[in-house]
């Protein structure tokens, strides 16, 4: 009984601040007994087309935003994207305002249909970086392909440069019978005897000589200066004309102010592929043997040995 009642008061104090409203609820309140009168299926139908009224407001508020939104960004779009960016901002309003006049909703300002864009002529700069990449594709070679190229034409001509290196340094830089090569004189038969004269070679500027160790080929070039010095066959010795240097006939020093004695160059024996040579040594240069009268004698005249020091000859003038 105090919960009717209790009901009861609450009921009337909805009625009167809805009468303030100005909404009559009266309909929307359910029956003390739904199932006796039927009231139930009044309400219903009295508020359905409250609520879709309520739904098609809110949804032409909705559209009625997104309009002034894309509205607002524009602007920026028609900035960034040109023509093609503001022709789409237009559609989009559009549409939003055609969405708006389906619901009821008062219709956004229109707008004017965006006109076509006039054509305009791309700009010179961006033609060329439009057309760049084609040009690369043209040329069937990116920057890694170039890059990849170049290393291998220089590793190639690096390879060739060495070769030709090698190839030069072991090539013979002098000729056959060319000062700085080798003088093929033929069989020992060719020497002279162990006590004639020396026999001269301007080509090989050489003086040969044969003695009973074997064949000498002494350069014509004096050691003290560079002067050419003769054979005196009266003092059976070597004599320099410009300071009187003197040396035997096996080169070695005898007096002057040469510093040592004569230089030689490397004299070959060679007899059924067996090859002898002049050697250096302590006390001097020691020609070749001779094995036989038919053994090949050569001269390299680019191998030569510097004469001992004067002081080590044995044949220096003491007196
Ligand atoms: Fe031969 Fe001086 S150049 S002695």
């Amino acid at each position: 009984m105090a919960n009717e009642l209790w009901l009861e008061r609450v009921q009337r104090a909805q009625e009167a601040a809805s009468a303030r409203r100005g909404v009559d609820v009266s309909v929307m309140r359910p029956p003390r007994n739904p199932s006796a009168d039927g009231s139930t299926q009044r309400a219903e139908a009295v508020a359905q087309p409250v609520v879709a009224d309520v739904v098609a407001e809110a949804e032409a508020v909705v559209a009625a935003a997104t309009a002034v939104a894309e509205a607002e960004v524009a602007p920026a779009q028609v900035a960034v994207g040109g023509d093609a960016a503001a022709n789409r901002v237009a559609a989009a309003k559009a549409r939003a305002a055609a969405k708006a006049a389906a619901n009821g909703a008062p219709a956004a300002p229109a707008e004017a249909a965006p006109k076509p864009a006039p054509s305009r002529p791309a700009p010179a700069k961006a033609a060329a970086v439009a057309e760049a990449p084609a040009e690369v594709g043209q040329a069937g070679m990116n920057r890694r392909e170039f890059v990849t190229y170049a290393w291998a034409a220089a590793l190639g001509l690096l390879t060739l440069e060495g070769g030709l290196a090698t190839y030069l340094f072991m090539y013979p830089r002098f000729k056959e019978g060319q000062f700085g090569g080798k003088f093929i004189l033929g069989p020992a038969t060719i020497l002279p005897p162990t006590d004639a004269s020396p026999q001269p070679d301007t080509n090989g500027k050489f003086w040969l000589v044969n003695t009973d160790a074997g064949p000498k080929a002494l350069y014509m070039v004096c050691t003290h200066l560079g002067c050419l010095y003769k054979w005196e066959p009266s003092n059976n010795r070597f004599e320099c004309p410009c300071h009187g240097s003197k040396f035997s006939r096996e080169g070695l020093y005898i007096q002057g102010p040469a510093p040592r004695s004569l230089d030689e160059f490397v004299v070959e024996t060679e007899e059924n592929g067996v090859v002898a040579l002049t050697t250096d040594s302590d006390q001097g240069a020691i020609p070749p043997a001779v094995p036989s009268p038919s053994a090949e004698i050569r001269v390299n005249t680019g191998k030569r040995i510097q004469g001992r020091p004067a002081a080590e000859s044995s044949s220096r003038d003491t007196t």
